[in-house]
């Protein structure tokens, strides 16, 4: 069991999981309206892999005794200036989520709700690797600089990204 601080936390946390994954539809959606369809799948396949991390925030507070509540979700912003301003958005949401959930880890802590430390240590992993991903790419389209064929190539790149099952 954990305490209801605890327990309303995991739930905010699930429904910004499901909120990240709208906000990275609506980088798509820019994407594929500059025609950009690999960059767009990059994005499609962020957001179904923010709903894994959703889902599983909806079975650890189900394990733990909780009740799931869904809540209102703030509109996404849907436009962009360039492929870089979206990276740099997607970044700096990432350092968010990174922020949401190590404060998560010390309220765990401080509780001493040793199951809920252990779900939130793949957390605190896959976030360094959000971080990287995003930031890696945000790296190239700077030094690109707008070059096409760069583009070009990191588009087919992206288009071949697949959701990968977690476990
Ligand atoms: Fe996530």
């Amino acid at each position: 069991m954990a305490s209801e601080k605890l327990l309303k936390e995991l739930n905010d946390q699930f429904n910004f999981e499901l909120l990240s994954g709208y906000y990275y539809m609506a980088m798509a959606a820019y994407c594929e309206s500059e025609d950009l369809s690999g960059f767009a799948n990059f994005f499609i396949v962020q957001a179904q892999e923010e709903y894994t991390h959703a889902m599983k925030f909806f079975d650890f507070i189900n394990d733990m005794g909780g009740r799931v509540t869904t809540q209102a979700m703030e509109e996404p912003k849907n436009d962009y200036d360039s492929l870089v301003e979206t990276f740099e958005v997607a970044l700096d949401h990432e350092k968010l989520v990174t922020s949401k959930i190590n404060k998560l880890m010390d309220l765990a802590r401080e509780e001493n709700n040793y199951p809920s430390i252990s779900f939130l240590q793949w957390f605190i992993d896959e976030q360094l690797e959000e971080e990287n991903s995003m930031e890696t790419i945000l790296i190239k389209l700077k030094r690109m600089d707008g070059n096409f064929q760069g583009i070009y190539m990191l588009d087919k790149e992206l288009a071949a990204r697949t959701l990968e099952p977690i476990e």
